[in-house]
């Protein structure tokens, strides 16, 4: 697939992975892009594939030029799901280089066995001409490791920019092709880029001054048209919330359930926007979304052996490290014997910078004062989220 004269697609589709990392859900499956570029003076791959999908990548090469021909390959990120087949690909490309950062030369010697040799490092801004087409390289350090970087086609406007403006949808190559990429951005961005946010805002900064007129990821579609990804990007970047609260909570016997039951009634009674997560049945892809732009959690536990359930431990834990642009939150909590739950989880929340509204822990089933305690929670942070002024 030709997305700009001599710009191929020659990345594969993996339909059946349904996880990543051992934790991220793919309801969809994922693509793994590789772009060659063909030049007057010299043709270049653009991130590998992931381990196994070497001779479909090699194949696909095939189809535009003799993999032989090879000049450069360029390793924007070390993650194996775009560095796996650089050994491979360095053998049935004997005269390539392996473009890379400082610090990807390294990684590509430790992970990949790369001989020195055979390693270009780049700086930032610097360029490697391929006759009448120019490679431009951007370091974008953490985005999600260290080494990643961006690489621009100067001629073309197309910004190759691997797990960066990425979103797992093998379906499609165009994002205009695709009815919700959003969402499916938006999830990306929270499980890979939201840590790392500050850094996001500096890459977002340093490509500003580039007429970026193609956006070219590493997982799923091209953006033909980038003002839409680039906008959401912007804005997740900058930790943009809306009056909305993500509910999470497990219940063992139901009180807890009822307790964010009021909650939720109280919230929507406000007119907050609200997004419900039973965590014995979530999915942590639409968990993570729903973070991404929420201003407050309601957090809901049942004790469990002195302290909270797993799940919700899980839970604070995955908040903790997402570090998600959240301002306030809410722990209720419901005991049989022994409290200890909303202890656990203020312990675990401790030095994020998130106010506390207020903590319940009930024994047993709810009281009338109960409920009213828990109207009473729902409309201080109902308030709190309405006049609220962004950080
Ligand atoms: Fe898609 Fe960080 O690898």
């Amino acid at each position: 697939m030709e997305i700009a004269k001599g710009v191929y697609y020659v990345g594969v589709r993996d339909w059946d992975r349904r996880i990543f990392d051992a934790l991220i859900p793919l309801p969809r499956g994922t693509s793994y892009n590789s772009y060659l570029i063909i030049g007057s003076d010299g043709k270049t791959l653009i991130d590998a594939v992931n381990p196994g999908f070497e001779k479909e990548l090699e194949k696909n090469i095939s189809s535009v030029v003799e993999p032989e021909e090879i000049d450069f390959i360029i390793m924007n990120h070390a993650e194996p799901d775009h560095a796996g087949a650089i050994p491979y690909m360095m053998e049935v490309a004997p005269r390539a280089k392996l473009v890379t950062s400082k610090i990807g030369k390294k990684m590509a010697q430790i992970f990949y066995r790369v001989p020195e040799g055979r390693i270009r490092v780049v700086a930032d801004n610097e360029s490697i001409s391929l006759g009448d087409k120019t490679l431009h390289f951007i370091e974008a350090p953490m985005l999600h490791w260290p080494e990643t970087m961006f690489t621009y086609l100067v001629e073309d406007g197309i910004l190759f920019s691997c797990d960066f403006f990425g979103a797992h949808l093998p379906g499609a190559v165009y994002s205009d092709e695709i009815e919700d990429v959003l969402v499916h951005a938006k999830k990306y961005w929270a499980e890979i880029m939201m840590p790392f946010r500050s850094m996001a805002k500096k890459a977002l900064e340093k490509i500003a001054g580039l007429d970026v007129k193609v956006i070219a990821p590493s997982h799923g579609p091209v953006y033909r048209k980038p003002e839409s990804i680039l906008n959401s990007y912007k804005s997740w970047a900058s930790g943009e919330t809306r009056p909305k609260v993500t509910v999470v909570y497990v219940s063992m016997w139901g009180s807890t359930e009822s307790m964010i039951k009021y909650m939720v009634g109280t919230l929507a009674s406000e007119g907050i926007e609200l997004a419900v997560h039973n965590l014995a049945v979530a999915d942590l892809g639409e968990l993570a979304k729903d973070l991404v732009d929420s201003r407050a959690i309601v957090l809901g536990s049942p004790t469990f052996l002195g302290g909270a359930h797993p799940l919700a431990v899980y839970a604070a834990y995955i908040l903790k490290v997402l570090r998600p642009p959240i301002m306030y939150a809410v722990i209720l909590s419901s005991y049989g014997w022994g409290g200890g739950a909303v202890k656990q989880i203020q312990r675990m929340l401790s030095g994020y910078r998130i106010e506390l509204v207020g903590t319940l822990e009930v024994n047993g089933p709810l009281t009338r004062n109960d409920v009213e305690r828990i109207t009473e929670l729902g409309k201080a942070l109902a308030e709190k989220i309405q006049n609220v002024r962004e950080r």
